[in-house]
């Protein structure tokens, strides 16, 4: 694998559950990372923000905010993808979602920008289930409530995702033009998930699946736009109709190992509080 030190590597999102481990992955890695969060005067709606913070850097790792299948994500990050090639910035790392057909766009929106690109193409993240929305009903209510049935999903832990993003980055040209599916090593229900989060705290958790549409509708109650409330319905109903239910071997490929096992994660999660009342 060829090497390329002394990197500078822009990370959208660096605040946040991806965008922070790709950082640290990024730096254990010996690039220099310049973080762009809107603390750090990027933002991904205003494009004037957008120069300042690539100029002189060598790569970025794009991370949108809502969703890699919203009309916005496509277009931001067509319009960013080209701003950072006219300036140089030609390897871009963009994080996609697995079997997600409504994120095609956008990764036609990276393509067609003529940059050196790589997709990297998540399974669900783990940490959804102890970082972000989903937590605070387990942590308090000992309940999830989530629109997954009884579908199997390989869920992965995100600082795989965040090794394979900077092994891509670091690799020279080895993934430039090429889409890498990355997943955790087994499959789970999202009820068998919640058993090993029980397992790992030592409570009693449930697992309450209810319709799409159901969901969606709570969500709007809570004030989330109707645009974004129907995109994520459509999402769920299509991600988690079966169609993604296997194993993807992206972390094996790139980084020569196994992935971790959501045993692990959830031990690592429940020993730092996570769940705790
Ligand atoms: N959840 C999953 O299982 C899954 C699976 C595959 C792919 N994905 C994709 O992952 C993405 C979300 O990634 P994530 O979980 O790492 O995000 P996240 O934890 O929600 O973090 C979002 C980050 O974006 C920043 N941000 C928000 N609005 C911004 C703006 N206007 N301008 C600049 N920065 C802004 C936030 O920082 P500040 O607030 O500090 O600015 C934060 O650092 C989505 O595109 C989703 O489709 C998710």
């Amino acid at each position: 694998m060829r090497q390329k030190t002394g990197m500078t590597v822009v990370v959208t999102g660096a605040s946040g559950r991806t965008g922070s481990r790709v950082a640290r992955a990024a730096q254990a890695a010996g690039l220099a990372v310049r973080a762009a969060s809107r603390a750090e005067g990027f933002d991904w709606a205003d494009r004037s923000t957008w120069a300042r913070t690539l100029q002189g850097a060598d790569a970025a790792y794009l991370v949108h905010p809502g969703d890699v299948g919203s009309a916005a994500a496509t277009r931001a990050v067509g319009l960013l993808a080209h701003e950072a090639v006219s300036l140089g910035v030609r390897r871009l790392v963009l994080l996609s979602a697995r079997g997600e057909v409504q994120a095609r766009p956008t990764e036609e929106a990276l393509r067609e920008s003529g940059a050196d690109w790589t997709v990297v193409r998540s399974a669900w993240f783990m940490q959804n289930f102890s970082e972000g929305p989903l937590v605070e009903g387990l942590r308090l209510g000992g309940e999830l409530v989530f629109p997954g049935g009884e579908v199997r999903e390989p869920f992965v832990d995100l600082r795989d995702v965040a090794d394979v993003v900077v092994a891509a980055l670091t690799a020279g040209d080895r993934y430039v033009g090429q889409g890498i599916d990355v997943s955790g090593p087994r499959l789970l229900t999202f009820g068998e998930a919640v058993a090993e989060i029980a397992k790992a705290t030592g409570r009693e958790l449930t697992y309450r699946p209810l319709p799409a549409a159901e969901y969606g509708a709570q969500l709007a109650a809570f004030g989330e736009p109707p645009e974004v409330v129907e995109l994520l319905v459509d999402v769920f109903e299509t991600l988690l109709d079966g169609r993604n239910a296997h194993l993807s071997d992206g972390v094996q490929r790139v980084l020569g190992r196994e992935p971790r096992d959501f045993a692990e994660f959830a031990a690592e999660a429940a020993a730092a509080g996570t769940w705790t009342p």
